[in-house]
């Protein structure tokens, strides 16, 4: 199963089960795996276009759920929807304005590509950095967050820095993911508050 699927299979596997997108599995197995969501919580998800992860999100918890994204997609009933960037402050103070308490942050953002690699690397470890840095300002203290990445020679910058913000961090591949991909969900437990002070030596490396 999961790397061995055919893009075919997994698609008409998601249109029958009535899922937006394959990525939905992504976010299934994630959550089976590792215990960042509880039933109460409430979440945002980043780059949730068409809206898979907002499905799968739905029907696991009760809380409220906002969705953003750059581009219109249809809205999912009970789920508030965000048409922006999250690295816009006026979204930040919209999110703030509707979602006071957010517990978990999940971010499935990808730049678009232009397929010159260390390229598109450097581009999707700033939009990570975009996203912890929505995270700075929203997330609760103690707070989760699942953040898609990319494996190459940036990706342990990101996860270091994720280290600094976060109590436990992983790194983790599904097997959901396409035969091949560099994609890699970084799993980070235990948010530490935008008030938590980094040493002099890690500021200088976070500016
Ligand atoms: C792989 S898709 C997400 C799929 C989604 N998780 C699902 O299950 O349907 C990545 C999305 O990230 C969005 N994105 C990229 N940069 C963004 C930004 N700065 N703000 C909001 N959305 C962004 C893109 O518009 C795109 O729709």
């Amino acid at each position: 199963m999961g790397s061995q699927w055919t893009k075919d299979k997994v698609y008409i596997k998601a249109m029958r089960e009535g899922y937006r997108s394959r990525a939905a599995y992504k976010l299934k197995e994630i959550i089976s795996k590792h215990p960042v969501l509880w039933e109460s919580d409430n979440v945002i998800d980043l780059g949730c276009a068409p809206g898979s992860w907002l499905q799968v999100l739905r029907e696991s918890v009760s809380g409220d759920i906002i969705g953003i994204d750059l581009n219109y997609f249809p809205p999912i009933e009970g789920v508030t929807t965000i048409i922006g960037s999250f690295t816009d402050p006026v979204v930040i103070a919209n999110v703030r304005e509707k979602m006071p308490v957010v517990n978990v942050i999940v971010s499935d953002a990808s730049p678009k590509l232009s397929g010159h690699k260390s390229y598109d690397q450097a581009v999707a470890i700033g939009l990570n950095e975009d996203a912890l840095s929505f995270a700075i300002e929203v997330l609760k203290p103690s707070g989760n967050m699942i953040m898609k990445s990319f494996e190459g020679e940036d990706f342990p910058f990101i996860f270091k820095k994720m280290q600094k913000h976060f109590f436990s961090v992983k790194a983790y591949k599904t097997k959901a993911s396409r035969k091949g991909s560099t994609e890699i969900y970084i799993i980070a437990k235990k948010f530490k508050g935008k008030e938590f002070k980094l040493d002099d030596e890690e500021q200088e490396e976070e500016w």
